[in-house]
């Protein structure tokens, strides 16, 4: 039997391939020769993924509040799996850790795609979040929440990760410390950041028990993660292209709209949500272990803003209020 000249080429491909990692090729087409074929439950790790709902009561609904939390974390997944090739100038490294020469320097175009798709994720999170605006019986949700305390999304580390990706640290710290953390090391500014501020106690301001294990469990890594992002997070891989790039307005586009979706956008509809399981009377309040949620999570309060150098002093000065949500619909 011949060969195409193809597939000769894809086998020297495949040797040179393993003669990189010091590896055999006909061992390898051996093991071709045993495998079996892919089925999609075993590529999708379908049982496993259906195996990871565990309601600790017996209410229904609980199963939703469940399955969305875990969707959201699949999102966030997706969006720092973006955000750390925007990182890394969208290199692609084998898992032999192998750098297969895929792209050398962050471009305008890379850079504006990346942050469509993340934009894409936040939409679908902020679109979808009526699952729990609407989905869930207010009863069975106040009964079944008081048997998952401490737990917050509070300590979703995801979204925390995503902040620490996008921006200068200095930027999500307290606004009236900045000026004196600006050069100041990373563990110093990180003291401050804005959400030490939430999950605290209503009646004393001290930490829940919710921050307090948060802290001890993710603290190191996220210094970790703000010292290795402190050079490429998406502020800086932006400011590192040539000015007139940064004046691509289909970039600007993305990236106000990827401020405007992270701090605003997907903050009002989980907020709302919030107001409507918990707001009513002293007895709901005890649902979320009494914190200062409500003074905390709007986010006119917060004024968390990654880029704001991209926005008008009126803009940052209306964060959060309705002005922004109708401009970016207008955008979409
Ligand atoms: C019925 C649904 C929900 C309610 C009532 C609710 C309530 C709250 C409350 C009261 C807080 C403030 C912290 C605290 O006091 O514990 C909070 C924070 C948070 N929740 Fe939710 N939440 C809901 C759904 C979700 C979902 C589906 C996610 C997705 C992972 C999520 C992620 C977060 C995050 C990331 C924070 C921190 C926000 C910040 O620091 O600005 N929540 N939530």
């Amino acid at each position: 039997m011949k060969f195409s000249d193809d597939v000769l080429k894809q086998l020297e491909q495949l040797e040179k391939k393993y003669k990189a990692i010091g590896q055999d090729l006909p061992s390898y087409l051996d093991g071709l020769l045993y495998s079996n074929p892919l089925d999609y439950w075993d590529y999708i790790q379908v049982e496993t993924l259906l195996s990871l709902q565990r309601p600790r009561t017996d209410f229904p609904d609980e199963l939703i509040f469940i399955i969305y939390h875990q969707i959201t974390e699949l999102y966030f997944k997706l969006t720092l799996h973006e955000l750390w090739q925007i990182g890394n100038n969208g290199k692609i490294i084998s898992e032999a850790g192998q750098d297969l020469g895929w792209n050398e320097k962050i471009s305008k175009e890379f850079l504006t795609e990346r942050l469509r798709r993340i934009n894409k994720y936040f939409e679908a999170l902020t679109k979808s979040f009526d699952v729990m605006t609407m989905g869930m019986e207010k009863e069975q949700f106040l009964k079944f929440r008081m048997a998952l305390l401490p737990a917050s999304g509070f300590q979703a580390a995801s979204y925390r990760k995503i902040e620490l990706q996008c921006t200068d640290l200095i930027n999500l710290t307290d606004k009236d410390k900045r000026e004196q953390l600006i050069n100041a090391p990373i563990e110093e500014q990180i003291k401050y950041i804005y959400w030490k501020h939430g999950a605290t106690e209503l009646e004393t301001g001290e930490k829940t028990l919710t921050l307090k294990r948060f802290e001890q469990k993710y603290m190191d890594e996220f210094v970790e993660i703000a010292k290795e992002y402190a050079d490429k997070n998406v502020w800086k891989k932006y400011k590192s292209l040539p000015e007139a790039d940064q004046k691509d307005e289909a970039l600007l586009k993305q990236m106000r709209f990827l401020d405007a979706n992270i701090n605003i956008n997907w903050p009002l509809v989980h907020y709302k949500t919030a107001v409507r399981y918990l707001a009513k009377d002293s007895s709901d309040v005890a649902a979320t272990g009494g914190t200062n949620w409500q003074k905390y999570l709007p986010p006119r309060f917060q004024k968390r803003i990654f880029f704001p150098e991209l926005w008008t002093e009126k803009e940052k000065d209306e964060w959060g209020k309705t002005w922004v949500e109708e401009a970016m619909q207008k955008i979409q």
